[in-house]
């Protein structure tokens, strides 16, 4: 739940408090490595594809970030989301031709894996003697297409994933994405379905060892997130598409609160979903409209991010075409 959407922030607080954030975070450990990952994948998919110009690029955000209460953790504080809206979205823009990041929350929701079950390895397989193991019949076509749709994707550099667990890997990595990702242009896309933390326990403030319950009742003070929205939009990749998502659990704020963000964020889009309906319908909310979207259930397996893709490259297409609309 984002609770400073109601306030506003002088520009000079929030610059500070993001310095502070990034000055303060533990370096990545693999900081290198994910910037080599990015270069690559960026600078193959800014060649010219089939059609003559440069493929579209979205970065998409899925699982909900950690927020660490010790530096060894034991304990942290966690975000809702299982990851299948960032992972049926992302199946959705390759199908439509975009090249993806995947910035996902480690053990979530996974492209390609959501029509096999919870523990594929121990449910879609069965031993059939000492030496052999095969797939069950009954999961054999989902085992073949989740497998051939995954490293067809891979094979043709469309997909790049790069997991994160705490709130301070996401933010980095958020930014490295979208430093790299500025060269493209309006081609760009950000579509940011993670469900970030709102407070977190600064790395200086933060217990070196486990926190022992015998001292008595915790009190503990959060820090509040600075929001990266703005700065993404203005500093990190002026020119990307913006699609940010509003999640409340409350329908009559739902929508006031989406058109907020909209407007003080800058975004392009905001898709505003409430808990418990949000894998029947959403609402885009952008300058000019509100668009619902449902699942069509007159299809089998089918979900709303079936639709809601399709919208948002037809916008993004619009996009492309007059970027100052
Ligand atoms: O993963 P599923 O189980 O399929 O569920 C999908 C979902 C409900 C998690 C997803 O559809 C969704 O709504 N994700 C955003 C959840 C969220 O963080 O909502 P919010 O209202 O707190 O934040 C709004 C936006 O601000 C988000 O796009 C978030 O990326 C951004 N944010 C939030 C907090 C923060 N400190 N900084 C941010 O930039």
């Amino acid at each position: 739940m984002d609770v400073t959407d109601g306030l506003e922030v002088p520009q000079e607080t929030l610059d500070a408090e993001i310095k502070s954030f990034f000055e303060s975070a533990p370096p990545l450990k693999n900081g290198d490595d994910i910037s080599e990952k990015l270069e690559e994948f960026i600078g193959r998919n800014s060649l010219p594809s089939g059609n003559g110009s440069a493929r579209r690029v979205v970065c998409v955000t899925s699982g909900g970030t950690t927020v660490p209460l010790e530096r060894r953790c034991v304990r942290y504080i966690d975000n809702f989301s299982s990851g299948h809206r960032g992972a049926a979205s992302t199946e959705y823009f390759i199908e439509a031709g975009y090249a993806v990041i995947f910035l996902y929350r480690r053990g979530t929701c996974q492209p390609h894996c959501r029509s096999l079950p919870e523990d594929p390895l121990l449910e879609c397989f069965e031993v059939t003697d000492e030496r052999n193991i095969r797939v069950r019949q009954s999961d054999s076509e989902a085992v073949k297409r989740a497998i051939t749709e995954h490293h067809a994707a891979v094979a043709e550099g469309l997909l790049l994933k790069l997991p994160f667990t705490t709130i301070f890997e996401y933010l980095q990595m958020l930014q490295m994405i979208a430093i790299s990702m500025r060269s493209l242009g309006a081609p760009a896309m950000f579509y940011l379905a993670a469900a970030v933390s709102d407070f977190y326990v600064p790395w200086t403030s933060m217990a070196e060892h486990k926190i022992q319950s015998a001292s008595g009742p915790l009190d503990m003070r959060l820090v509040q997130v600075p929001k990266m929205l703005l700065v993404l939009r203005k500093d990190w990749a002026p020119m990307a598409f913006c699609i940010s998502f509003k999640l409340e659990t409350d329908t009559k704020i739902l929508l006031e609160k989406a058109d907020m963000a909209l407007k003080k964020y800058k975004m392009h889009m905001v898709v505003a979903n409430e808990l418990l309906s949000r894998k029947e319908e959403v609402v885009v909310v952008t300058t000019n409209d509100k668009v619902s979207v449902h699942r069509d259930k007159t299809q089998v397996g089918n979900d709303v991010e079936n639709s809601l893709i399709r919208l948002i490259v037809e916008r993004h297409s619009a996009y492309l075409e007059n970027p100052n609309l």
